[in-house]
């Protein structure tokens, strides 16, 4: 990972799971972010990261509902103010939920939900920080995109993979997936920070797991 240097983050979704274990890696690199912007919707009871707050002054704790256009609105115009002219070099939409439903479950009001977690939310908070993630990309004197230029990381999953369709039977064989699936957070957030370092225009819109490996849509 020699030469990722990411001067500012933004992680949304950071008071728990991966969003969380994101933050606290970038803090713990060699050469961390000049600054980190960890949004999460209720910042009072984000104690893991207030406590990691208060050891890393590059930390900011920032409100953030990705599904409240007035809240992401806000997360930018506080984010801009605090890079003090300064663009933002990497967006990760990481906030996400998950409703355990099968098909005949399925309901238009879960349906409603997901989407306007995962899928508006996110493209309503890279429109929202995309003159920031711009700005560093006139900043910097490299070539080609990569996350120390500026980059949008949406954090997908492979069940939404329409040809592996991996996760059709979600929430069922429940024993036979935790027998199976030993990695840990650690692990699997050391795996998509080193994927990140190695991206580069060549992945623009393309669908990669944790590990690097492209995924079919
Ligand atoms: N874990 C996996 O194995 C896995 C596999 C593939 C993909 N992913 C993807 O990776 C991402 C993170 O997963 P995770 O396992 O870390 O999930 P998690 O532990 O359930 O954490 C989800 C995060 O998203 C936040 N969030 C949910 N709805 C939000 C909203 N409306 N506004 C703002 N924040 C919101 C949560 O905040 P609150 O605490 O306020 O609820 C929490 O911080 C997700 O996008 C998920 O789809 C995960």
């Amino acid at each position: 990972m020699a030469g990722f240097n990411v001067h500012s983050i933004l992680v949304t979704g950071a008071n728990r799971g991966i969003g969380f274990e994101l933050v606290k890696q970038f803090l713990e690199r060699s050469n961390p972010p000049e600054k980190i912007f960890a949004t999460c919707r209720n910042p009072d009871g984000a104690q893991e990261l207030k406590n990691l707050a208060s050891r890393h002054p590059n930390l900011v704790i920032v409100q953030l509902e990705v599904t409240d256009p007035v809240s992401i609105k806000a997360a930018a115009a506080r984010v801009e103010g605090l890079l003090k002219g300064s663009g933002l070099h990497l967006l990760i939409n990481n906030a996400g939920i998950v409703k355990k439903t099968t098909l005949e479950a399925e309901t238009p009001e879960y349906m409603s939900q997901v989407y306007a977690t995962n899928t508006t939310g996110p493209l309503v908070i890279s429109q929202a920080f995309l003159p920031l993630l711009k700005k560093a990309v006139q900043e910097s004197a490299q070539k080609g995109l990569s996350c120390s230029k500026a980059a949008i990381i949406n954090m997908s999953s492979e069940a939404g993979s329409i040809k592996n369709v991996l996760a059709w039977e979600f929430g069922q064989v429940v024993s036979y997936r935790c027998s199976k699936a030993p990695m840990t957070v650690d692990e699997g957030v050391r795996g998509i920070i080193n994927t990140l370092s190695k991206l580069s225009e060549k992945e623009t819109g393309a669908f990669i797991n944790w590990e690097g490996n492209l995924l079919p849509w």
